[in-house]
């Protein structure tokens, strides 16, 4: 193991992001006690920083949602070195004013999914503060690296001479990115019906996504920080006006926007200050854990 690379930081691609180095990346057959990870682990450069890759669905898009081994996933990144996570996924919005290309960084999630296992503490006794569910320090470092156009978006009037959002920066030339929101996380495979888009729109809540849960808690829970990216793909159901979401069409058009999103990735982990996971994400401090972290 010691000869192996130990990248501390990883990204996780979601739907349509199934590598992330040009080329040279080592790759990394890898167990744990929860089986294999979707795919073997990619490690490549960023920025002379090694980082890890996984494709979240498999290399060919053989698991979904609800089959995903997510306890596996994350236990194979932190057993090589991984201590912060950035995890790219698709997301609907619930929301007119953030349409499809939009980058957002939520700060909340709401977790509407069932039976998937969420704790590596089946044993009782630990339970960890998930009240903000991800990492302040990644999620600067994403909405950073909207990069310095951002600031020169910012500063002056849009063409309508209307003045941009306070939080809507670009990154590079292409993708606006929202610096907070709420992503619901639903079961899956299936897209939400009408009723149920309007009733999460409802609720204020901005995003919905199926992958977003348990990986956030997992990470928690291995104390890695932990950030999600979401790409906005198409307006949900309740939004649409006709006839409602299809796979093809959210592939279609993550596709488009992936190259400016890629991109996005590597100036956030380029953007990361520091590779040890923060003061905040370590939740077991003090606490006498039933086995020792990977
Ligand atoms: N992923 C991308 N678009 C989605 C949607 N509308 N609902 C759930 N997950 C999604």
């Amino acid at each position: 193991m010691s000869s192996l690379p130990r990248p501390a930081l990883a990204v996780i691609g979601g739907s349509g992001f199934y590598d992330f180095f040009d080329a040279d990346a080592t790759h990394i057959e890898v167990d744990t006690p929860y089986g294999a990870p979707s795919a073997p682990i990619a490690i490549g450069e960023v920025d002379g920083r090694l980082v890890a890759f996984l494709p979240r669905h498999g290399k060919q898009h053989e698991f979904a949602p609800h089959t995903l081994p997510y306890q596996a996933n994350l236990w194979a990144l932190r057993s090589l070195g991984v201590r912060r996570v950035f995890a790219p996924c698709a997301v609907g919005s619930l929301r007119a004013d953030w349409g499809p290309g939009t980058v957002v960084v939520p700060d909340q999630l709401v977790d509407r999914t069932s039976g998937r296992p969420q704790t590596y503490f089946d044993g009782g006794g630990v339970h960890v503060s998930f009240a903000d569910p991800y990492c302040d320090d990644l999620r600067a470092a994403a909405v950073r690296a909207a990069g310095p156009k951002a600031g020169a978006e910012r500063d002056h009037a849009g063409p309508s001479g209307a003045p941009p959002s306070d939080t809507a920066k670009s990154a590079g030339d292409d993708l606006r990115v929202e610096d907070s929101g709420t992503m619901v996380v639903v079961q899956g495979p299936r897209f939400s019906t009408r009723a149920e888009s309007r009733w999460f729109a409802g609720q204020g809540w901005d995003l919905v996504n199926m992958t977003g849960h348990p990986e956030a808690v997992l990470a928690r829970e291995l104390e890695m920080c932990y950030a999600a990216v979401a790409l906005v793909t198409d307006l949900d159901a309740g939004l649409e006006e006709g006839d409602g979401v299809h796979a093809v069409d959210v592939f279609a058009e993550f596709k488009k926007n992936l190259g400016p999103f890629k991109e996005l990735m590597r100036r956030a982990v380029s953007a990361v200050d520091g590779t040890d996971t923060c003061a905040r994400c370590r939740v077991h401090a003090g606490v006498s854990l039933p086995f020792e972290l990977p």
